[in-house]
């Protein structure tokens, strides 16, 4: 689904600066990039949302060039001023547009890294998600260009989405831990993504997810100019953030850093 509804647009901007858990995926998400991308490298971010995921990368990665994109206006017009407040809107193109169906100017431009974090599990349909993997499939068979996809893991047993939550989020606000639910359930399991990613081409990706509780996951593969290394080390998290952020990078169980 489309996020556009300007209150779920607005709790998802603030919970992603209040909440600790959000700022730990985020870190974890600039890592991962910052270890699959050159230096000045050229970043394609599907479903860039409000634009925190990707700030996070960009704050950590001042040489990247970014095009982003969503196609919900709300979420655009957030993530334009989030950018423009941090001095961080010159390197960060947005454009307005389907990730299923990118314009040509984007489906066949030069990148050396794709991103899409937080995003395929508001695919409506399986259709849809196999439209963007196809898309992801075909930005890195043209550019051998990295690839990096996080998203929720839906949980084996579903009645313990709720009390997973409160336990990983114990202080999120009721309607930021009402779209986690809706989000949980809507998640594909890390086989079942594994096998649409194969499907569409993206066939030997390495993985991860979060433990001890499995409700994150990602995929990534490096591409032909990915460094051997990180470039950037330092983390600008303090505190509560800083401490969710260490648990989550110790308890995944593979990660690209
Ligand atoms: C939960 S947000 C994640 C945002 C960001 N990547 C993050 O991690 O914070 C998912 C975003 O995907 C966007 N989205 C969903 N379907 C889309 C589509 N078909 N094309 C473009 N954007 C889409 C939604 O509008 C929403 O902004």
């Amino acid at each position: 689904m489309v996020m556009d509804d300007p209150e779920s647009v607005a709790h998802f901007h603030e919970g992603g600066l209040q909440n600790p858990g959000m700022q730990a995926v985020y870190d974890f998400g600039a890592r991962a990039v910052d270890a699959l991308l050159p230096l000045n490298g050229r970043l394609l971010d599907l479903g860039v949302g409000s634009g925190r995921a990707l700030s996070a990368i960009v704050r950590r990665r001042p040489d990247l060039k970014v095009t982003a994109v969503d196609l919900a206006p709300n979420m655009l017009a957030t993530a334009e001023r989030l950018f423009e407040e941090e001095g961080i809107d010159g390197q960060i193109e947005l454009v307005k547009a389907d990730i299923t169906a990118l314009p040509d100017e984007l489906a066949d431009g030069e990148w050396d890294g794709v991103s899409c974090m937080w995003t395929l599990h508001q695919l409506p349909e399986v259709e849809v998600l196999r439209g963007a993997l196809r898309q992801i499939a075909s930005v890195r068979r043209k550019n051998d260009a990295a690839v990096w996809i996080s998203d929720f893991q839906r949980l084996r047993d579903p009645s313990a989405t709720e009390a997973m939550l409160q336990c990983v989020d114990p202080l999120s606000p009721l309607i930021l831990r009402k779209d986690a639910m809706a989000s949980e359930s809507a998640a594909f399991t890390i086989d079942e993504l594994a096998a649409e990613l194969a499907a569409a081409g993206l066939e030997g990706m390495s993985r991860g997810h979060a433990r001890p509780l499995p409700y994150l996951q990602a995929f990534w593969t490096p591409g032909a100019r990915s460094p051997r290394s990180p470039i950037a080390t330092s983390s600008p998290l303090r505190g509560a953030a800083r401490r969710e952020a260490t648990l989550l990078s110790l308890g995944f169980s593979a990660k690209p850093f």
